[in-house]
């Protein structure tokens, strides 16, 4: 990974990052408060959420909100504006994943309730949030949206229907949403990961030794790269295309995954 990274300047902008107590989400927030942003999180996680923004300092506020509720979302935007009187910048990271063997099973076998919890809380979620975002940026005549997706929105994978539906929605759902907002002054984009490592996912990939497990080894056969990547990768483009380096980029969906989904990587 490279140590030259780009800078930028977001004083006095107000930055939504949803699921931001781990993973890819904490390490958005980071970075933009970094740049000098005033950072809202939102997370179902309260003890995490508070640890990240105790850790950032006092540009920084933490509400409990469940994506998955539309009355939740509304009284989280409302608190946030109550705090911080607008919101510049909304990045729709939360999401599931089933990672369970009974969840990754054929579309025959697939249990509802698994299709359901993806649906609701990857794609109705982000609806809802992205919904509250364009009220606010619509009053404001300016914003920018980033919707975190997947590369299994954009290539299937087997055995994760719900997961595939649900990123895929959201990929289709940034370009619906920017085609709509663009003349109200709103850009609206999506970041798909490819593979990232997480404090979740880094015990998938490395063993006790450091070295990669037999699992990460065969998930990576399939990366040009070779490598999985950090969540700082995916930050520093989150922030690129929420920054004005980005002012003419609408409706994209920015795969960042290595060179997994650019080719069939074999020799034959
Ligand atoms: N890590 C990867 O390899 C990878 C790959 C492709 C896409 N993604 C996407 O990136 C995003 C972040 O992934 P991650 O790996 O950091 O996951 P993670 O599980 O480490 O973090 C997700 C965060 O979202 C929060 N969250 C979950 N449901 C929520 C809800 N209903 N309301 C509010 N918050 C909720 C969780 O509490 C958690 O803090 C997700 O949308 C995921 O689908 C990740």
């Amino acid at each position: 990974m490279s140590n030259v990274k780009a800078s930028y300047d977001f004083t006095n902008k107000v930055v939504l990052v949803t699921g931001a107590a781990k993973g890819i989400g904490k390490s958005i927030a980071e970075k933009f408060y970094g740049f000098g942003a005033k950072v809202a999180i939102l997370d179902i996680l309260r003890e995490e959420g508070e640890a990240v923004i105790a850790a950032l300092g006092d540009r920084a506020a933490y509400s409990q909100c469940d994506i998955s509720d539309p009355a939740q979302v509304t009284s989280t935007i409302e608190q946030i504006l109550a705090t911080f009187g607008r919101i510049d910048i909304v990045i729709n990271n939360a999401g599931v994943n089933a990672t369970d063997k009974k969840d990754r099973v054929g579309i025959d076998m697939y249990p509802d309730e698994t299709w359901d919890r993806m649906i609701e809380v990857d794609l109705n979620g982000t609806f809802y949030c992205c919904k509250a975002a364009a009220q606010v940026m619509k009053r404001q005549g300016f914003g920018s949206i980033v919707n975190i997706a997947s590369v299994a929105g954009v290539i299937a994978l087997r055995l994760q229907s719900g997961f595939v539906a649900a990123k895929a929605g959201i990929v289709k759902l940034t370009a619906a949403m920017a085609c709509e907002l663009a003349p109200l002054g709103i850009r609206v984009n999506a970041v798909s990961p490819g593979s990232i490592l997480t404090d979740t996912t880094r015990s998938l990939f490395y063993g006790d030794n450091g070295s990669f497990s037999t699992f990460a080894e065969k998930l990576l056969s399939f990366i040009p790269q070779g490598r999985p990547g950090e969540a700082e990768e995916i930050a520093d483009v989150v922030v690129f295309l929420s920054s004005e380096s980005a002012s003419y980029i609408n409706g994209q969906n920015l795969v960042v995954d290595g060179g997994w989904t650019c080719g069939f990587n074999r020799d034959f």
